[in-house]
């Protein structure tokens, strides 16, 4: 039996039947994608969360201060609502939505953010944000902030960056702001480290979509049969994730398959690095004119403030 919508199920398909094969990254995030995920969050390997953490914290009254009080918090992605908690410590919104792909992992994470702030009005939406995506009616399209933390802007091509911040913008009205985190470009071997932790977290996350696939189309991989790559390409400014044959193999699902040959990749995931200039002018492209930016001592990372 197949879980997947239909034009799931089709968008599997045709990625796994190009001459380059590739799952799009959003399927990482079934629910024990989710918690292999949080886990690399604290890998000492994987630097974004707690360099942004850090970032924020240290200038916690300075963007409280440009955002603040009583605003409706957007934060795409929410996934554990984590960094949600610092954020509305900070800047004490009236109204918070979550949205990201697990709703299963989302709810949860909501009830543990209901618990820490009794009084803030909490929604959760289960949307992919690359589809259209609707708010609920009733809130307020004033005082808004999109909270986009984590770079997962990185794992858009340009273009659709592009299409994503341009969204946000419009979302956000006149009077809104967009927050959002930016991993920026460093040494290939920490790049690479970062994605290629040594406890093996990053590697059983690339395989497990595996899994996912399987349920979303009744397919028959074998994550025993792949092996997790990690490559900074410099070129393109984006670390790459691939999964290897490790063996000649033949992938079947209903109605038809793949023959995979040994060394052969299915490209799972880019994870884009940018200079701050170059992600300035992407946000001025998107209809953003001011912006703030805040980075760690080694300018790792960046936590920008945008506003149209
Ligand atoms: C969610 N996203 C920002 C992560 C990243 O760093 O690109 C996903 C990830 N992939 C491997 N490790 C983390």
């Amino acid at each position: 039996m197949t879980e997947a919508p239909i034009a799931d199920t089709r968008e599997i398909i045709g990625g796994l039947l190009r001459p380059v094969a590739c799952i799009a990254p959003k399927y990482f995030y079934d629910a024990r994608g989710s918690l292999l995920f949080e886990e690399i969050t604290r890998l000492p390997e994987y630097y974004p969360t707690r360099t942004e953490r850090a970032i924020m914290l240290e200038h916690g009254a300075e963007i409280a201060g440009k955002v603040g009080a009583g605003s409706t918090v957007i934060e795409m992605g929410a996934g554990s609502c984590e960094k949600a908690r610092d954020l509305c410590e900070l800047i004490r919104p009236a109204h918070f939505v979550a949205i990201d792909i697990s709703a299963e992992f989302l709810h949860q994470a909501a009830d543990g953010l209901r618990a820490a702030f009794p009084d803030l009005d909490i929604r959760v939406l289960a949307a992919d944000l690359t589809a259209d995506m609707s708010m609920p009616s009733d809130l307020s399209p004033r005082h808004r902030l999109v909270f986009y933390p984590g770079s997962s802007i990185g794992n858009f091509d340009p273009p659709q960056a592009l299409s994503l911040l341009s969204r946000f913008r419009r979302l956000l009205g006149e009077d809104g702001t967009l927050l959002i985190g930016v991993d920026l470009l460093k040494d290939a071997a920490v790049l690479e480290a970062a994605y290629d932790d040594a406890a093996g977290v990053t590697a059983a996350f690339n395989l497990n979509v595996l899994n996912h696939v399987n349920r979303l189309i009744d397919s028959d991989f074998d994550p025993g049969q792949w092996r997790h790559r990690a490559i900074f390409n410099a070129l393109d400014s984006r670390v790459e994730m691939h999964l290897e044959a490790t063996l000649d193999i033949q992938v079947s699902w209903p109605g038809a398959g793949r023959r995979f040959l040994r060394g052969e990749r299915i490209h799972t995931e880019n994870s884009y690095k940018y200079r701050i200039e170059d992600f300035a002018d992407t946000l001025g492209h998107a209809g953003f004119r001011h912006t703030d930016v805040w980075t760690d001592a080694a300018r790792w990372f960046a936590v920008i403030l945008a506003r149209p």
